[in-house]
């Protein structure tokens, strides 16, 4: 009698076992994904300064840290930037549409700076205008033995059914795994890189050696940025707010390295702008300057958001550095005060994809909105929302701080999918209506996409 009620409760205890796992599963049937993907990697350590991946060019003065961003607000233009390291040298790009014959040039300016006792190369910029879509250009910067040549593609003609493939990194910096990271993205086929801030992490240092890694940094990306357009936002590792060495002028180092075509757009600050590329108008916002209402920044931005054409250009796209939406307790929060702002203006603009990085992981929503929220009420919740972008936070370039993987259990219904990976996005559009997304694992070489997904046009 005793062993049959011992068995009775011991059926009884694995049906209550079944009935919660069975309930639990039902409770999630629609939630994201969490991976459970875990990859052996390098340390997150930066690569040693005389690793050749930061080779200085050869000969006296040779221009080095060559890097290219569009010129102005619909593709026929690009900045091209490099260091002279010795002396001012030649400010001169000389350029044109088949290789060795130069038929155009432009003059540039040059800019220097200090970092505490470190004292920064000649800074060239130079505007390259009036080009034709859809062509090759082959272009020479530097005098005599130390001249180097580069080229670049131009974008199509702004048109509703312009297909164009971008690249979306996020804090990147100068490890093994952002080296992994971009000889990645480099055999994707992305034609343009919208980087989502962060860059070198050369504020992890210290003295001279700041302005040295930011060196560094320039020559790394340079086997890419001389050869397709990266379209910088800044992140918090570009304020530079160092007042142990006396330096606090905000954003030093990357406003005097990397140009924006901010003019273009109306902009008066290169750190938030705009350009047209192909079928895509992409807006790049600062999240370490002030955007609250009243100023330049929001009053910028809704001016900007009034001159976005959809029947020119289909795909609206955001990138800034701080996720709206995330679900890891990294940086948790820190993009609420952007969205109390701006939510509504996304919605309402019915904006595809925000692209943000700063934490580092790989992060997709669901279209969400939480422009009901009311701290008065507390009616807190996001709400599935048709017109609402969706938010990918690609923050996991390879840089030495690591990943983070602390996502929060159980996965939140705003989100899709979520992986600690180092790893890259392309964004390859078709069309008015369809394009083809995915983000990239890092994999030692072999193609590998762990998330990809059509999108369809907010607006078409
Ligand atoms: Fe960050």
């Amino acid at each position: 009698m005793l062993l049959a009620s011992r068995l009775l409760r011991l059926q009884l205890f694995r049906f209550v076992i079944i009935l919660v796992l069975v309930l639990s599963y039902v409770e999630n049937g629609n939630a994201g994904l969490t991976s459970t993907f875990v990859r052996t990697q390098w340390p997150a350590a930066d690569i040693p300064l005389d690793n050749e991946v930061f080779a200085i060019p050869k000969g006296y003065n040779a221009p080095q840290q060559v890097h290219i961003t569009q010129g102005d607000y619909d593709g026929k233009a690009v900045i091209i930037s490099w260091v002279t390291p010795d002396e001012p040298g030649s400010n001169t790009v000389k350029y044109g549409t088949s290789e060795n014959s130069y038929d155009f040039s432009a003059e540039g300016t040059i800019t220097n700076y200090t970092f505490y006792k470190y004292k920064s190369g000649y800074i060239h910029h130079c505007l390259v205008d009036g080009l034709e879509y859809d062509s090759k250009y082959y272009y020479k910067i530097g005098e005599g033995d130390s001249s180097r040549v580069f080229w670049f593609q131009t974008p199509p003609e702004i048109d509703p059914d312009a297909s164009y493939t971008f690249g979306i990194i996020g804090d990147l910096g100068q490890t093994y795994n952002s080296l992994s990271t971009l000889e990645h993205y480099m055999k994707s086929g992305g034609q343009s890189v919208l980087f989502a801030g962060d860059l070198s992490y050369a504020d992890r240092y210290q003295y001279d050696d700041v302005g040295i890694r930011w060196d560094s940094w320039g020559r790394f990306i340079e086997q890419s940025a001389a050869y397709q357009p990266w379209i910088w936002s800044a992140g918090n590792h570009e304020i530079e707010y160092m007042p142990d060495m006396e330096e606090v002028l905000p954003f030093k180092s990357f406003l005097h390295r990397f140009a924006t075509p901010h003019t273009a757009s109306k902009s008066t600050n290169p750190l938030w702008y705009a350009i047209r590329r192909a079928s895509a108008h992409i807006i790049v916002l600062s999240s370490y300057s002030p955007f609250v209402k009243y100023t330049p920044q929001w009053t910028w931005l809704r001016e900007e958001l009034k001159r976005v054409n959809r029947e020119k250009t289909p795909w609206l796209i955001v990138v800034m550095h701080v996720p709206i939406y995330n679900s890891n307790a990294a940086h948790y929060m820190e993009g609420e005060s952007m969205r109390a702002v701006f939510e509504s203006w996304f919605v309402r603009s019915k904006v595809d994809f925000i692209f943000a990085g700063h934490v580092h992981a790989y992060e997709r929503s669901y279209r969400i909105s939480n422009i009901h929220y009311n701290v008065t009420t507390g009616d807190r919740y996001p709400v599935p929302d048709k017109s609402a972008p969706v938010y990918l936070t690609v923050g996991d370039g390879g840089n030495q701080e690591g990943l983070v993987g602390r996502f929060f259990d159980p996965q939140p219904d705003y989100s899709a999918f979520r992986e600690a990976s180092y790893g890259h996005s392309t964004l390859e559009i078709r069309n008015r209506t369809h394009a083809f997304y995915q983000w990239n694992r890092n994999d030692d070489g072999k193609p590998e996409t762990t998330d990809s997904v059509i999108f369809h046009n907010q607006y078409w």
